[in-house]
């Protein structure tokens, strides 16, 4: 009995460590916030650069993570579908962008619109 007792703290032991671990592994990879990718992919000129074709390819790679980023934040506001939908077209045409897809710039454009979203999701 004692043996089963020892074994049981043992487990609980190992998954509250495991446990720790993912919390750590998850702040050391630093969320980026909504209005950081507001800032740095769309009032910035990475999204336009992208889209008229005038980004690097570590330019492209960058506005690619910053979507998936975001797309992992919930919405301040508005509902969670609408948001997974618009951030996927984002993550799409950027997506397009790095392969080269010549359709990615126009799928960008689109896929960005400001005012769209805003209503929907950017609190007032
Ligand atoms: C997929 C949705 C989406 C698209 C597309 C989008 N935005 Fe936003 N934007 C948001 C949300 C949501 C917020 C509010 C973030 C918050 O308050 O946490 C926001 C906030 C902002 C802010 C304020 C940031 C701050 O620090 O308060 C700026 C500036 C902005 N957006 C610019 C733009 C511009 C310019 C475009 C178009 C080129 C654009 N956004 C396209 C969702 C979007």
């Amino acid at each position: 009995m004692k043996k089963l007792i020892a074994a049981l703290m043992l487990l609980a032991l190992a998954v509250a460590m495991s446990t720790t671990m993912t919390n750590a592994a998850n702040e050391g990879d630093a969320k980026t916030t909504t209005k950081q990718v507001m800032k740095r992919a769309f009032k910035g000129p990475l999204t336009k650069k992208v889209a008229t074709g005038k980004a690097s390819d570590a330019e492209k790679a960058e506005l690619l993570k910053l979507f998936q980023a975001m797309a992992k934040n919930k919405p301040p506001k508005g509902d969670a579908d609408s948001w997974k939908e618009k951030n996927a077209a984002l993550i799409k045409a950027a997506q397009a962008a790095v392969s080269g897809d010549a359709d990615a710039g126009a799928a960008l454009t689109k896929a960005a619109n400001c005012k769209n979203c805003h209503s929907q999701h950017k609190p007032s």
